[in-house]
């Protein structure tokens, strides 16, 4: 974004390139990670970024929001009292233009893509303790405090701007009427505008020295060299208001303002708390977890966290955050997953497929956290199984099993210990020496290892052992008492194992925790079981649960459903119209559905819209603006729904008779979903035929199909590259969904979708008649 410039009477952005050099953010850490756990030991208070209503969650978003899960789930067990907060970014200029272009009010819009995140972090399963909108009251009237309270205090003044400004990249460009904008190559506009500064020059060696007397306030390093340097390079007095658009909290007592998007969001950190509150009881948790101990952002958002933020806090006189750390970005397909990119994969599919366990266990154990780490579906599948199904899946199972057949389910003494079980219970201590502080650095990878390496030595005790096998010359009492030692020595190890592994497989641990006889997890982690975890706490009587199927082995068609969800999810669209209503109730519905099952609940948010995002703005783009939509100027804004949604199970599905029997999936019988015959009627069918039908360069996929409707021609991109010969395709009669709003993927529109079977392992067969039919006859 170099040439990126703002003129101001009072004061003149310059634009620093340096800054905006594209940094090795991938390199790999130099120092440990540091959260300042010293600072807080009986409370702990972290967040995510709040997340913009532009588009649907993706795993992009899930990252952040798992991790701060994962954390606030140990410090939990670990008896802190904690409070996790993640939310949703709703005003600026980009999310009223996106609401705008789809003909919905700013509200509507953001109230729909709002609850696509809150609903899908319960279906995850998240902890969060709340969830902040930035289009709340509570929220609105803590701005508007932490605003008045800068300008009180002086730090904030009022300037104006006149300049060019590119609408389309929301850029502030330097020149003379008539200029063209360096990013787009679009004529820009003149604009004049009356803002309020903030003296962010006044905070430049305060920030310095901040940051040199707490080397543990921001990581990774990369990013603190960025933002030092970011800083020692000077800093200019940053816009705070806008007023050429409305959507937004109003400057207090100057209302034809709104405040500066950034400013606004970071706010969300106190006003969730109760800063600004009336509330004495709201108030006091502000005092209670303010300051946060943890702030995990996204790389690109560093400037805003530990440059704006600390600033705008020392101004207001409010403590600093203990520690800003950012992690690296999810890849897929060698870019930053996003959604304007197209290569974007959502949690909900892997979900759907291996469960959320297994989305949690790979973002923590493949990517070092503060790297860019890939994303892929085989290597997903492959960590999976060997991890998760043939480790510790396998390893509870086999010992769960053992205890059942041979001690009728009772944890037998395991009597005295030989060389072999003491170098069990050592690796044991020494998992749990490592875990912790591993994880505490939020260094979750090697934490991970050094406990898969007590899994492997349990796997490895008992695969030696052979407790099932006796040989002919071991008296049956010796080998009864070998057996008893051996399984309640596994036991032990398992029960360390995860204990320490909950915050990372929450759902499994707690069927674990059952398995063992240990009762529910959640209420072990209320007594902050963590805190005391010792070798040795798993007693001989105890009465073991039934066992239960952890992680049924996925097969190689695993990968295939997964591609297919997410393929099935980008081509389906729906009538926009038709969702109007339904996407301004999305919320309530979603609110109202929390406790249902995933496939209800995702069936009650049926008709929540969806947008294109844009995720371009780079922090260290000196524009004083919120950034709008930029890379997403061809992509049509598009209503959406998850089409599969009702269909699928939550549970993690593999098809059952490929899993071991012990291992087998779980029944989940939905209950059948009726529509009216209204809904039925919405959709118009139409018979077409296909006149020309080739592959999309570097879309594997899809095909462009010009189908003929007897009344009109249209363009069709479809998924079914991988199953059918588009020479094979043409004349053939279809079926097509005709009032499908139209929708750009790969640059190309797409006009209505094809009707086709869809069997098992996602090959889809397309729907036709054996009678001829007449091109455009509708079906009822
Ligand atoms: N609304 C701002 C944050 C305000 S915080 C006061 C924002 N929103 S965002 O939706 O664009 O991004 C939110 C977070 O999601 C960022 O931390 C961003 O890095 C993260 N991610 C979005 N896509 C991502 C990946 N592909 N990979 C990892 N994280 C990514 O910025």
């Amino acid at each position: 974004m170099c040439g990126r410039a703002m003129k101001a009477n009072a004061v003149r952005w310059r634009v620093d390139c340096l800054v905006n050099q594209p940094v090795a953010w991938a390199e790999r850490r130099k120092t440990p990670l540091m959260t300042n756990s010293a600072s807080s030991s009986s409370r702990y208070y972290l967040t995510t970024p709040i997340y913009y209503v532009n588009a649907r969650p993706h795993l992009g978003h899930a990252y952040s929001t798992i991790v701060c899960d994962a954390l606030a789930r140990r410090k939990r067990a670990l008896g802190i009292e904690t409070w996790f907060l993640t939310g949703t970014d709703e005003h600026g200029q980009k999310i009223e233009r996106s609401a705008e272009k789809a003909g919905r009010t700013p509200e509507e819009f953001a109230t729909a893509i709002s609850g696509e995140f809150s609903g899908l972090w319960k279906r995850l399963g998240l902890t969060n303790d709340d969830f902040i909108r930035t289009t709340e009251e509570r929220h609105k009237r803590g701005t508007q405090r932490l605003f008045a309270e800068l300008r009180d205090k002086g730090f904030i003044y009022k300037g104006s701007y006149t300049g060019q400004y590119c609408v389309s990249d929301e850029l502030y460009v330097d020149g003379p009427p008539g200029t063209v904008c360096p990013d787009c190559g679009r004529v820009t506009e003149t604009v004049s505008e009356e803002n309020y500064f903030f003296k962010l020059s006044a905070f430049e060696r305060k920030l310095l020295e901040f940051y040199e007397a707490n080397p543990g306030f921001m990581g990774p390093e990369s990013t603190r060299r960025e933002v030092v340097s970011f800083v020692r390079g000077g800093l200019r007095d940053l816009s705070v208001s806008r007023t050429s658009f409305s959507w937004g909290i109003p400057v207090p007592g100057d209302e034809k303002h709104v405040i500066y998007v950034w400013l606004d969001a970071l706010a969300n950190y106190i006003t969730a708390l109760g800063y600004g509150s009336d509330d004495p009881a709201e108030r006091a948790r502000f005092e209670k977890f303010w300051p946060a101990d943890l702030h995990l952002i996204g790389k690109e958002i560093s400037r805003f966290h530990c440059v704006y933020w600390p600033a705008f806090l020392m101004a207001a006189g409010i403590p600093l955050p203990r520690s800003v750390q950012a992690n690296g970005w999810l890849l897929f397909d060698q870019g930053k997953m996003s959604k304007s990119r197209g290569n974007i994969v959502r949690a909900e599919t892997v979900q759907e497929v291996l469960g959320a366990d297994a989305l949690r266990y790979f973002l923590l154990r493949e990517i070092p956290f503060g790297q860019d780490g890939s994303f892929s579906f085989e290597a997903l599948v492959q960590r999976y199984n060997s991890d998760l199904a043939n480790g510790y899946g396998n390893l509870v199972s086999r010992v769960v099993n053992m205890v059942h057949k041979y001690f009728g389910g009772t944890v037998p003494n395991a009597g005295a210990e030989t060389a072999a079980e003491a170098a069990l219970r050592e690796s044991a201590v020494r998992a749990i020496a490592a875990f912790g502080p591993a994880f505490d650095e939020l260094n979750f990878s090697d934490a991970l290892k050094a406990l898969w390496v007590l899994v492997a030595e349990t796997d490895g005790y008992l695969t030696a052992k052979a407790p099932w096998k006796r040989p002919v010359d071991r008296p049956e009492a010796e080998h009864v008492a070998l057996q008893a030692r051996v399984l309640a020595t596994a036991a032990e190890a398992i029960r360390i194992i995860t204990a320490l592994v909950y915050p990372i497989l929450p759902e499994s641990a707690a069927k674990v925790w059952r398995q063992l006889g240990q009762g529910e997890i959640q209420e072990a982690v209320k007594q902050g079981f963590l805190l005391e975890l010792s070798w040795g706490g798993l007693q001989a009587g105890t009465r073991f649960g039934e066992p239960a199927p952890l992680f049924p082995r996925a097969e190689k068609d695993a990968v295939e459903r997964m591609q297919a969800i997410e393929e099935q999810n980008s081509l389906s669209v729906i009538e926009a119209a038709s969702t109007c209503g339904a996407a301004s109730s999305g919320f309530a519905a979603k609110t109202a559905s929390s406790e249902l099952s995933a496939p209800a609940a995702e069936s009650a948010e049926k008709g929540a819209i969806m947008s294109e995002i844009s995720e371009t703005q780079n922090s260290w783009d000196n524009s004083p603006v919120d950034s709008v939509g930029v890379e997403a100027e061809d992509e049509a804004l598009a209503y959406e729904t998850v089409s599969k949604a009702a269909e699928l199970p939550a549970a993690p599905q593999v098809p059952a008779q490929l899993a071991p029997p012990q291992v087998a999936a779980p029944q989940v019988v939905a209950e059948p979903q009726y529509i009216s015959i209204d809904d039925v009627i919405k959709v118009d069918l139409r018979v077409a035929q296909i006149l020309v039908a080739e592959r999309i360069p570097k879309a594997d996929k899809l095909l462009r199909l010009e189908v003929d409707l007897g009344y009109e021609k249209r363009q069709i991109l479809a998924g079914i590259a991988q199953y059918y010969e588009p020479e094979k395709l043409v004349g053939r009669k279809i079926i097509i969904v005709a009032n499908l709003a139209p929708r750009k993927m790969r640059g190309l529109e797409s006009n209505g979708m094809l009707l086709a079977a869809s069997l098992e392992g996602g090959a889809p067969v397309l729907a036709g008649f054996l009678e001829d039919v007449p091109l455009g006859a509708r079906l009822k």
